[in-house]
């Protein structure tokens, strides 16, 4: 824990502390030249806490020198494990992190690394923690992890590890995660692999693993995630798979499984994503699921289930995703499912399925959704359903030939035919004049409502004005001619209902207004009418909104819905949010409110997995990333928002918005040069975000005149690390404090001035779930010391 023998260390490497050399450079650069310094340098001293300093014994020195001998290490990264072994345990060593002189962790991710994992690595006898996912490794999982009674976490995914997974990983008993998903991998799994009374998460999905998923995986208890996807896995599912009471999620999707669903899954009782798509398997689907409260996707997708569609699923209000389709589910779609609020996605084309769609289902649900079921109708473009009761002017119209009713004993003669045919003439007549008047009528009465509509709108607008300065109105004057385009979703409100609904501000941005609407059926939408004449024209306007309505993530805003006024108002129709902006909920709460740290760093992972799918899945470079566009839901989940909005505006409305977020303190310094928000300018948006969730402080008030990268620099450099931390924080630190220091180092790190330095989205989301692979289980070794290292 000695931070003299970090000092030491590195004066032997620079010749001197490189803070002193950052103190040398003076005048006007020098702010700007010694964070590029700090950058450098300074992210070991805020690890400089955990290195131990003992020099590490003569066994793992040897160990890692032959593990590194097998390793092909082209860029140099292992340049640092060069001395006699003083350096492997005070932090010069890359990647090493002793206890007591003996490594518990190698961390190597990321690094282009080639060659083998040597079997020498079974002498590492206190190693908890093996990562070197995402390099290229080939050869075999060591059998001599199994020597290893400390292992704790194996994360080798995206590698081209061959060869089967050794059954010795049955020894380890403190083994939590095993994750070498994305390898080249045969054989079986081994019957011991979930022996650990520990095992929280395994996944061996994307590799070439055969024969069945061993019964003994019943036995673990602690298990949660469960991820086989994409392997050639047979036989069937083990019939006791109920007793994992603590699994959330199951994926045996693309193997071949066959058989049918054990009836034990009732007892699944956290279950919350199930996917079996692309399997073999068959039978009915148990009735039971009704017990399964927390599930909310369900996949079983091209197999060969039949019977009845379970109407009980439609007791699980959690659901949000249904997929049955390519199945031989028979009989109707259960009317229970229109009760699931919270359905988004559904899909059971390509069954056996006759009678009605559920008229909210076909009102939510496109054609694709049911077709291919020979017997279903009601839907959009299907044919449509026969009448239970035909309406009385049709009963004429059967034709003669027809079996006469019990009523009619005697046979109709030519003359009563024609009679009959000129009554049912003239009756025809008589309904279209009728449906005709109907129609004039309705529409004189439609235009006066809407007049009477727009009057109580401004009413009600005006009243809510008078209730304080919070109050505004949505629209004012809605005159006919404005068009109202839904995307899917749970609403279902006309253009009046939006423009008649009461509405409150909520903020403003460089976007325009936000409002809180309350609909009149109680449900709450949040509108964000757009500042006028900054969008684009109406054609293009309306192609990029298309494709931002399409955008469904549980960590980005869901637009349901834009209106266009006759006179070019703009308005975008969101899910409201009902805790506000992150901003506020950190800034703007009560001193006796305390976030705690398992609540920012579960908003520090959302963030970042939604940014990660604008990045990656739709392209999107958000440009505009603060707190204060960040939303927070009832469970304080966030969701981002205003992304993709840049697309809808012209260029020199964007060019404002850049400079506003400038001052509030989230703009990568080369945007003031470039003017150009890219994914790199997002990360460093995102890093100053996560000090912001650290340090408890807004970016945008500057401390002794420097912003907040920079102000944590300046603490971090005088090694008065744990000073940057909210101090609320700080009564955790004995148990949380390794987190908070590697969540700082990842912050520094993304807010690296050079945009090359700093890592990509996916890469933050990663290091973050290693932070915290548990996320939903606290878990402290019992010796009290997390594992952590420098990567
Ligand atoms: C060992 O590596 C470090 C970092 O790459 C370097 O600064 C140092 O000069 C090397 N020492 C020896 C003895 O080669
Ligand atoms: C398992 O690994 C695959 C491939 O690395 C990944 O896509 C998937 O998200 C992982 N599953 C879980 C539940 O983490
Ligand atoms: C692992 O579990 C299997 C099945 O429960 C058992 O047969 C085996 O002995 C266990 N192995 C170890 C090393 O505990
Ligand atoms: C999957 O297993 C079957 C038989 O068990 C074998 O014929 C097939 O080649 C395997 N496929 C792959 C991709 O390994
Ligand atoms: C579910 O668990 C209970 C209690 O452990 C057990 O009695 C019951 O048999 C299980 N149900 C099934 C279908 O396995
Ligand atoms: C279902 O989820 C809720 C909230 O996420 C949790 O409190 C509850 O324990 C879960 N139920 C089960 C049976 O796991
Ligand atoms: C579950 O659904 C079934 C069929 O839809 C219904 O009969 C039953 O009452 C429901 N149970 C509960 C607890 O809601
Ligand atoms: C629907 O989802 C929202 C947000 O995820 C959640 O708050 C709500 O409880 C869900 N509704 C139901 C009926 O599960
Ligand atoms: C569809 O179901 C009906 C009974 O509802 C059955 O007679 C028919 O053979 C089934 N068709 C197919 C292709 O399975
Ligand atoms: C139907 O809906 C799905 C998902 O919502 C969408 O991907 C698809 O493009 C839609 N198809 C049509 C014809 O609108
Ligand atoms: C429904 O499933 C079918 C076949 O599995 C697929 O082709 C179609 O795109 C899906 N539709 C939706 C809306 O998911």
């Amino acid at each position: 824990m000695e931070n003299n023998t970090w000092h030491n260390a590195k004066d032997l490497i620079f010749g001197l502390n490189p803070f002193q050399k950052c103190r040398k450079n003076q005048k006007g650069s020098f702010i700007l030249l010694s964070f590029l310094l700090f950058v450098c340098f300074s992210v070991e001293p805020v690890l400089g806490h955990l290195w131990d300093g003992v020099v590490v014994t003569q066994s793992d020195f040897q160990s890692l020198r032959a593990i590194k001998n097998e390793l092909i290490d082209s860029k140099g990264v292992l340049k640092s494990w060069n001395d006699s072994g003083l350096g492997a345990c005070s932090g010069n060593w890359v990647g090493i992190k002793c206890l007591k002189g003996e490594v518990v962790a190698i961390q190597l991710p990321w690094k282009s690394l080639g060659g083998k994992i040597s079997e020498k690595i079974g002498q590492l006898q206190s190693l908890r923690k093996l990562s070197l996912h995402d390099n290229a490794l080939v050869g075999s999982i060591p059998f001599s992890l199994g020597f290893l009674p400390n292992l704790r976490g194996v994360y080798l995914f995206n590698n081209k590890l061959s060869g089967s997974i050794p059954p010795s990983i049955a020894n380890c008993p403190m083994l939590q995660s095993f994750d070498v998903s994305h390898n080249s991998l045969i054989g079986k799994i081994p019957s011991g692999l979930a022996n650990s009374t520990r095992i929280f998460r395994i996944n061996l999905s994307y590799n070439s693993l055969s024969g069945s998923i061993p019964s003994s995986f019943t036995m673990s208890h602690t298990l949660t995630i469960l991820s086989l996807e994409f392997n050639n896995l047979t036989g069937p599912i083990p019939s006791e798979l109920g007793k994992l009471t603590r699994l959330r999620i199951l994926d045996l999707s693309n193997n071949a499984i066959n058989g049918s669903f054990p009836l034990s899954f009732s007892n699944l009782s956290s279950l919350v994503s199930l996917n079996v798509e692309n399997n073999h398997l068959e039978n009915h689907v148990p009735n039971t699921f009704e017990n399964l409260h927390n599930l909310s996707v369900i996949n079983l997708k091209n197999n060969k289930f039949d019977g009845k569609i379970p109407s009980t699923l439609g007791n699980i209000s959690n659901i949000s995703q249904i997929d049955l389709s390519q199945n031989k589910f028979v009989g109707e779609i259960p009317d229970s499912f229109t009760k699931l609020a919270n359905l988004s996605s559904f899909n059971v084309s390509h069954n056996n399925l006759s009678g009605h769609v559920p008229s909210l289902l076909s009102k939510k649900f496109n054609a694709s959704s049911f077709e291919g079921n020979f017997g279903l109708c009601g839907y959009i473009s299907s044919k449509p359903c026969p009448s239970p009761s035909p309406p009385p002017h049709n009963l004429p119209a059967q034709s003669p030939e027809e079996p006469p009713s019990k009523k009619h004993h005697r046979k109709l003669s030519t003359k009563d035919i024609i009679l009959i045919v000129a009554g049912v003439l003239l009756l025809i007549l008589l309904l279209l004049c009728c449906f005709l008047l109907c129609c004039l009528v309705r529409k004189r009465a439609s235009s006066s409502r809407k007049s009477s509509k727009a009057a109580k709108a401004a009413a009600s607008a005006r009243s809510v004005e008078k209730g304080g300065p919070a109050g505004g109105e949505v629209v004012s004057g809605g005159e006919a001619g404005g068009k109202l385009v839904h995307f899917d979703g749970p609403f279902v409100f006309t253009a009046d209902d939006l423009l008649c609904a009461t509405a409150e501000i909520m903020g403003k941005s460089a976007y325009g207004t936000a409002y809180k609407a309350t609909l009149e059926d109680g449900n709450q939408v949040a509108v964000k009418r757009l500042r006028e004449k900054t969008t684009k024209g109406q054609k293009e306007f309306e192609a990029e909104v298309a494709s931002l309505g399409k955008i469904r993530h549980q960590n980005l805003l869901a637009l349901r819905a834009y209106y266009l006024g006759p006179k070019g108002e703009k308005l975008l129709v969101f899910d409201y949010m009902s805790r506000g902006s992150l901003a506020s909920f950190l800034h703007a709460r009560g001193p006796e409110i305390i976030v705690e740290w398992p609540t920012r760093m579960k908003i520090a992972i959302g963030i970042t997995n939604g940014l990660c799918c604008l990045h990656n899945q739709e392209n999107i470079v958000h440009g505009n990333l603060t707190s204060s566009n960040i939303q927070l839901d009832e469970q304080t989940n966030p969701h981002i928002t205003d992304f993709g909005l840049s697309r809808l505006m012209t260029t020199s409305a964007n060019t404002n918005i850049i400079a506003t977020a400038g001052s509030l303190g989230y703009n990568a310094p080369e945007l003031s040069k470039t003017k150009k928000p890219t994914t790199k300018t997002d990360v460093y948006s995102l890093g100053v975000i996560l000090l912001e969730l650290l340090t408890g402080k807004p970016p945008g008030e500057p401390t002794n005149g420097m912003d907040l990268p920079q102000w944590v620099a300046s603490i971090v450099k005088e090694e008065w690390t744990n000073e940057v931390f909210d101090l609320e924080l700080m009564r955790d630190a004995p148990t949380i404090g390794d987190e908070l220091l590697n969540t700082l180092k990842l912050a520094l790190h993304c807010v690296d001035p050079s945009p090359s330095a700093r890592p990509e989205v996916k890469q933050v989301l990663q290091q973050l779930e290693e932070i915290k692979p548990e996320l939903v289980e606290a878990e402290v070794d019992d010796d009290g010391a997390k594992v952590q290292t420098n990567e």
